[in-house]
């Protein structure tokens, strides 16, 4: 039995677990930094760090207080080392560092987008590999071909802007708060998709590109000033969803495989959700998605990833560096 200490700390949640052979969550604890980063309409690094510090230690004590494990029994401490926001990755490295030395057990660095997919595979065992994993969240937009745990091969992505970055920038157009995913989300539900906005093309079949959809909405709603934000809000949301779908059913067939796994933060996306279900009734491909809970950062993913890492023998040292722009697969 192995029992992976995690901790996240890349960007606004600051979030502690320990999860058992990466497939029992023993306890878990997450401070969301939303509500002051909503001020600014996006999340200010340096405001971040600060909070990070404050929330770590309290964290840590509720987490072991909770579950009543004894540092002993520890098996290693998992911590995200990337991709992410430079002072934020730091705060949890060097927490992480600490408990490491402090309970003598192993350190072990996590690639934030291998926890996000581990947030499927904690909770579903009935995925079989190989399978396409659609990774959406606010700074990746990828369909990666993954072999094993380890292997990915990225069969495409985001030329410009990720997914859910496009879904912040055109909430903030609509007037509607930071994170803009959740809040177009909650509008479109209230709203009809009546305006067909274009799907952007790529050069490469696979590939996607936000941005100039995102620069059509700014025109739209500046030539429109009567339109319903709800109204939008659908039409926006319709466009990009279907389109993630429809390129990963495409790849799906090409490759072969009949599993999808969906990870990030937009896979907490309702329209996108109904989409694969859809989906998964005319192709007869299997959509996986975490629990919309753990679709967002938190350390459950990061430690039942760490155990992936365990299982290996990959271990960092105690010199670990935050890696900003650590890509998928690394
Ligand atoms: O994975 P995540 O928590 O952080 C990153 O690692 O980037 O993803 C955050 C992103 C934000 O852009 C947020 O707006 C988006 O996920 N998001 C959503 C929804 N919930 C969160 N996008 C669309 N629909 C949602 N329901
Ligand atoms: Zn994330």
């Amino acid at each position: 039995m192995a029992l992976i200490f995690g901790i996240e700390s890349s960007c606004d949640e600051t979030s502690i677990a320990i999860v058992e052979n990466g497939e029992k969550i023993i306890a878990e604890k997450t401070a969301s930094q939303i509500a002051t980063h909503a001020l600014y309409g996006g999340v200010v690094p340096e405001i971040a760090s600060r909070h990070h510090l404050e929330n770590i230690a309290p964290l840590v004590k509720m987490v072991m207080d909770e579950s009543k494990v004894d540092p002993m029994d520890i098996s290693a401490v998992a911590v995200t080392y990337g991709p992410g926001l430079a002072g934020p990755l730091l705060v949890g490295i060097s927490y992480a560092k600490a408990l490491s030395y402090a309970w003598k057990v192993p350190l072990i660095a996590v690639n934030h987008m291998l926890g996000h997919l581990n947030a499927v595979f904690l909770f579903d065992k009935s995925i079989t590999l190989p399978c396409l994993v659609l990774m959406v969240s606010g700074a990746h937009t990828e369909i990666l071909y993954m072999g094993s745990m380890f292997s990915y091969k990225i069969i495409g992505k985001s030329i410009d802007d990720a997914a859910g970055e496009s879904f912040d920038k055109v909430a903030r157009m609509l007037g509607l708060p930071y994170p803009g995913g959740p809040e177009i989300d909650r509008a479109a539900r209230n709203g009809k998709a009546i305006y067909k906005f274009p799907q952007p093309k790529t050069k490469g079949k696979y590939d996607f590109s936000f941005s100039g959809l995102k620069t059509h909405v700014r025109y739209f709603l500046r030539d429109n000033e009567e339109v319903k934000v709800e109204d939008v809000a659908a039409s926006f949301q319709e466009t990009v969803t279907s389109l993630l779908v429809k390129k990963a059913v495409k790849a799906a067939k090409e490759y072969g495989v009949s599993h999808i796994v969906m990870a990030g933060g937009v896979a907490a996306n309702s329209s996108l959700r109904k989409k694969a279900e859809e989906a998964q009734d005319e192709y007869g491909i299997s959509f996986h998605f975490p629990p919309l809970k753990y679709c967002t950062d938190n350390a459950a993913m990061i430690a039942a990833a760490g155990w992936q890492y365990y299982k290996r023998g990959v271990f960092a040292d105690l010199d670990l560096n935050a890696v900003p722009n650590l890509e998928v697969g690394k």
